[in-house]
Parts: C-alpha cells; structure tokens; sequence
C-alpha cells in the first residue's frame, strides 16, 4: 500500500478511482459549495440543482457520486457541530469513509484536505495510515480458510498549501511506520500462549535486532536471574513448564554513546492463570493477553529504530507465565526480592508486580533518563478507565503530565490516577516489608504504590492498559495500544 501527498486540488487531474473532499462545518453551506465548485468547473452546485446529492450541515454526511465524464467517484464528507475538522472527528470520519470505499472495492483514493487547517492536517496525516492499517488488519495465521482482507493500493492527501508539503510528507511517514508498529504489537500479543511463551518472545527480539544494527538484543534466562538475585520474578514462573526470559533491547540513536536512555519496561505474562490463587474459568483465555506490556515493547522499538530518533531507548520484556503447580509459589510465602525489599504474598495472582519490581530494579543499572513500565496489571482499571482510557501513575508530575498530553495527541488517550502516600497504608505487611496486594480498594493504585517501592532512584511513571490493551467479545483481539502514545512521547523528547 502507498501512500502520498500531492500539491494539488485540481482534482479533475488526480487519476484516482475516488477523491474525498472533506467539508469544514464552520462554514456556511453556500461557501463550502462555492469553494468545491471552483474546484470542479460547477459540478458541486450542478448536482445539487438536479437533486443528485444534498448536503446537511450539521452532521456527518457521506455523498455519493461518480462522475462520469471523470470516471471518478466522488465522496464528499460533511462534518458536524464543531467548528471545524477536529482530528477526533476527522479519525471517525475517516474509518466510516474508508470502510465505506473498501466495500465498494475501490483501491485508490485521493483525501483533499480542503478547509482542514494547517495543524489538523499534519495530525490526519499521521493518522491516516494509521486507521486503514486498522480497517485491513487480519489475524488470521491459524485458520484454514483465510477469508482476504481487503486492501487499498493508494491513498493520496491533497493539499492546496505548498509550503506544507515536506511537513505533511514526514508526518505521513511517521503515521506509516506507526501503524505498522502497532500491527506488530498486535499479531505479537494475538499469539496464544502455546506458542507466545518467554522464548517466543526472546526470539523475536533477537530477530529484531537481526534487521536493525541500532539495536543490540540481549536475554537473560533463569540461571541468569538466580544470579542478579530477581527472587520475585523467578518466582512467578516457578510453577511453569517455560523457562522464564528477559528480553533487554538496547537502541542507540544518540550521538553521545552514554546519553540518558529512555527505558521501557512490558510486563510479559504469556498466560496468568492466576497460580495457586487461580482464576475463575470464565475469561480465562483472555489472559493470554497478559503480555500486551511485553508487546507494546516489542512495536516501540521497531518504530524507534525505523524512525532513526536521536535517542538513545532500552526496551525490556519481562516474559514469565504464572501456572499453578506442585513447584508453585503460594500464598503467605514471603520473597526477597533483586533490592532487598521482602514481600509478603497474599495472592499469587498479583504476579504482574512481582516481574516487574525486579525489572524495576534491574533497569537502574542504565542510569535512566525516565523508566516508563506497561502493564495488563490490574482488573481494577477497567472499573475505573473502562477501556477507553490507559491508566497513568507515577513518581514525577512532570513525566506524567507529558504522557498524558502524548497521548491526546495521538488520539490513544490516557488518564492520570493519583498515587500519594495515603495509599501506602494498604501494601502494608505484619511480617515482611510489604503484601503484593493491597485490597479491592483503589487497586490500580495500590499496585502502582507497589512499584513505586522499587522506583526512587528515577523518574518513572506506570501504565495500566489492563482495560486497552485488548477487546473482549465478537471483536476479540489486541489493540496494539499503547503504542502510538509512547511513540509520540519519543518523538516529543
Ligand atoms: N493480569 C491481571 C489483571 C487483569 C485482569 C487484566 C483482568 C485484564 C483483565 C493481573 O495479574 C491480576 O490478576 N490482577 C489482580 C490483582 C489482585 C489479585 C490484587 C486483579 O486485578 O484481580
Ligand atoms: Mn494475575
Ligand atoms: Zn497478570
């Protein structure tokens, strides 16, 4: 699929099978058919004499013509109540258009962006790709019969504002390598947990690494961890068949070889069946997902060394499976864990937090410029975010005020969670230093207090995708979030 941005609004010339023209609501219906008219010789108000189309303000419209002296279809999209071309409104706008044409069978459009100001544009143009990517997406590696997705050749923007056009033309290519991080994130996280173990993981690290030479790959097995004393992390894969790994990928896009990392750190449960505090059945498959940390990880770096960004980024997954077994750990058993801190289990199925306090304190050796960790970690966040909303946590107001603003920007929206002292009293243990689980109450942030235990020597900040990471139902499937937030604070640094 190609896409591209032409200097032009002199459509009749496009050789496109479509052309949509998208229609600023601000103005007035007589204006935006002045506009359009000028554009097509008078075909816009000639149709609309003859009764062909009509356009509403006020919501949106799809209108649909061909013009058969162009053989060109014609769509015009109208765009309701606010002001103007918002790129919310324009993301579902699009998905509605292009679903639309897709069904149609056309293979190429061109998208004018006539009457979409100078910064909308920009973001569309980063969205773009980023919603067909989305629209043509299949997993469909385990079915016998493969049903084809359908698929766009060519997508063009028009723009009629010259001096827009490199700008536009690198935020299309950013949108592009983004849509296919989050496609990678995807197909990784579908991966039943048969074959998306640790190892898997591990693997496709190194393959990773194999196509960039930016980026270094190194995994660390469990003999490996015994030795860095990571007792908790160790101790939620003991119950399980796969050897636990952890994935580090090092990239290095910085001149100064020992410029501040920024570190990732995926929480990679390939299956929590919640341990010996096992789960109900009900669901359960879901839990595959556990990994969506690991995953995102996983895109992030394919995008970071795609996009050649003058940083220097360590990502880590944290694979582990947490399986109820004879060698199990269990409740009441207290862990020493990789920074001496002591944890009281209560509950097995709070294993997220324990993988990710030893990787929490692993990472310090990197002298990290900011530590960002993503996890599935608690249910707790899908009854307070839903699954609209990522929840954010952290340690500096800073570093999470701008992950949410990333976030905003690139339409895959989080929430900021307070995580003060208060909350602290909850993680508090009779016999060791802490409880891995803090109650029902405010349980996304107890779990956040969890691991800000393990966090003071950086700054850092905590995502709990547990509610976006993946949909439930008939549309089951990974959501490749939060890839393109963490993408968008990259490229903010
Ligand atoms: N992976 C789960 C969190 C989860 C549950 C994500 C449902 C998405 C959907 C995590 O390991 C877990 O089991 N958390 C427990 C914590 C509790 C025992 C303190 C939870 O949320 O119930
Ligand atoms: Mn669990
Ligand atoms: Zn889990």
């Amino acid at each position: 699929m190609e896409f591209q941005i032409k200097n032009s609004t002199i459509i009749t010339k496009q050789k496109t099978e479509c052309l949509v023209i998208s229609i600023d609501s601000g103005k007035s219906q007589s204006d935006i058919v002045k506009d359009i008219d000028n554009l097509t010789n008078g075909l816009v108000s000639q149709l609309i004499k003859s009764g062909d189309i009509s356009h509403e303000l006020g919501k949106t419209t799809l209108l649909y013509q061909t013009n058969s002296d162009l053989k060109q279809k014609l769509l015009f999209v109208g765009c309701g109540k606010a002001n103007d071309f918002g790129v919310a409104q324009a993301k579902k706008v699009i998905q509605a258009v292009i679903k639309e044409l897709l069904a149609k069978k056309v293979k190429s459009i061109a998208w004018d962006l006539l009457a979409v100001n100078q910064s909308n544009s920009l973001q569309i143009a980063k969205q773009l790709p980023q919603i067909v990517s989305d629209i043509t997406y299949r997993f469909d590696e385990f079915k016998t019969t493969k049903t084809p997705a359908p698929s766009l050749a060519k997508v063009t923007l028009l723009t009629g504002n010259k001096s827009n056009i490199d700008e536009l033309t690198s935020n299309l290519l950013q949108g592009e390598i983004i849509a296919n991080a989050i496609t990678a994130t995807k197909t990784i996280a579908n991966m039943p947990s048969n074959v998306c173990n640790a190892k898997y993981l591990a693997e496709q690290g190194k393959q990773l690494g194999k196509l960039h030479t930016s980026l270094k790959v190194t995994c660390l097995g469990e003999s490996e961890l015994a030795k860095l004393n990571m007792n908790a992390y160790l101790a939620v894969g003991r119950g399980s068949q796969n050897e636990s790994i952890m994935t580090i990928i090092e990239y290095q896009g910085a001149k100064d070889k020992k410029a501040q990392p920024y570190v990732l750190v995926g929480k990679g449960l390939t299956f929590d069946s919640g341990g010996i505090s096992i789960k109900l059945a009900a669901g359960m498959d879901e839990m595959k997902y556990d990994m969506c940390g690991a995953a995102t990880v996983y895109g992030v770096m394919q995008a970071v060394a795609e996009l050649k960004l003058p940083i220097n980024v360590v990502g880590v997954m944290a694979g582990c499976e947490n399986m109820p077994d004879g060698n199990s750990y269990r409740p009441g058993d207290i862990l020493t864990t990789m920074s001496g801190t002591t944890v009281e289990v209560i509950n097995t199925d709070a294993e997220g937090r324990l993988v990710l306090c030893d990787a929490l304190t692993y990472v310090e050796r990197y002298n990290p410029k900011t530590v960002i960790d993503i996890a599935t970690l608690t249910g707790a966040c899908i009854v307070a975010l839903g699954h609209h909303y990522t929840g954010v946590m952290g340690n500096n107001d800073k570093l999470v005020a701008q992950l949410v603003s990333a976030s905003q920007k690139a339409e895959d929206k989080a929430w900021a969670l307070p995580i003060d002292d208060q909350f602290q009293e909850q993680i508090k243990s009779t016999c060791a230093d802490i409880v891995n689980a803090g109650g029902r109450d405010g349980g996304t942030i107890t779990a956040a207090c969890f691991l800000s235990r393990f966090t003071e020597k950086y700054q850092w900040a905590h995502l709990d995708i547990a509610g976006t990471a993946w949909k439930s139902g008939a549309q089951k499937g990974a959501t490749g979030r939060p890839v393109a937030m963490l993408i968008q604070y990259l490229l903010d640094q």
